[in-house]
């Protein structure tokens, strides 16, 4: 399974990337915003911390527009992948990109029957978004559970991003479901790193060692 990180922040991407953590990363309007830079400088500084694919977003309305912007956008980063939505300009967009060999992820999938739409027009990923479909009271997770099953049953090479992850069970539980990546916030990524447990045993461990040191004995 794949790590990308959900972020633009670059100190949070440069301390995962040197634990080896990061093998990709995705950002969209909002979370470039808020590192409040400019989005292009932003984007190049993340292309210079990691060697897999950055998911940049287009806005553009038509698909000849996204294309306008996917065209600029690849020459930031050594592994661009164009982010387009989920909508029938979107998927125009994939096939136009498919034809000039430029790498898509369509975005704000929030149904199989969208996520094999992707697919069919030939995405190289798609992100469905767990933690929006949980907020409104639906089971995000079984979204993704379905669109593996599907891409499995088909051999779709199309992979799974899940995305909007908003817990360590989503992550747990994107990785029982089969995704192929999930994109974690950084605040989640620190998450997986601890349990109380962890901690606990290794100030015991720390302490019996000093003791056997001071040649303690246990009675
Ligand atoms: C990733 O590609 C998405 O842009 C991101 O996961 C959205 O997360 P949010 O629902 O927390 O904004």
């Amino acid at each position: 399974m794949n790590f990308f990180l959900d972020t633009a922040n670059l100190d949070s991407i440069k301390k995962a990337a040197e634990l080896g953590m990061c093998d990709g990363i995705t950002t969209n309007p909002t979370i470039i915003f808020k590192e409040g830079k400019d989005h292009k400088q932003v984007v190049m500084e993340i292309g210079k911390l990691v060697s897999g694919p950055i998911s940049i977003e287009s806005v553009g309305e038509t698909a000849e527009q996204m294309v306008e912007d996917g065209k600029e956008f690849v020459k930031w980063v050594r592994n661009p992948v164009i982010k387009v939505p989920m909508t029938k300009e979107g998927l125009r967009a994939v096939r136009m990109f498919n034809k000039i060999g430029i790498k898509t992820n369509v975005t704000l999938i929030f149904s199989a029957s969208q996520a094999l739409l992707a697919a069919k027009a030939g995405a190289s990923y798609v992100s469905p978004f767990v933690g929006r479909l949980d907020d409104i009271g639906q089971d995000g997770m079984v979204l993704v559970q379905d669109i593996v099953q599907i891409f499995k049953n088909y051999n779709f090479k199309t992979e799974v991003i899940v995305a909007s992850v908003r817990s360590l069970k989503h992550v747990e539980d994107a990785a029982k479901a089969g995704a192929h990546i999930a994109t974690i916030p950084p605040k989640i990524y620190e998450e997986m790193w601890k349990h109380a447990l962890t901690d606990k045993g290794i100030e015991m461990f720390n302490a019996d060692y000093k003791k056997s040191l001071e040649g303690k004995v246990k009675k």
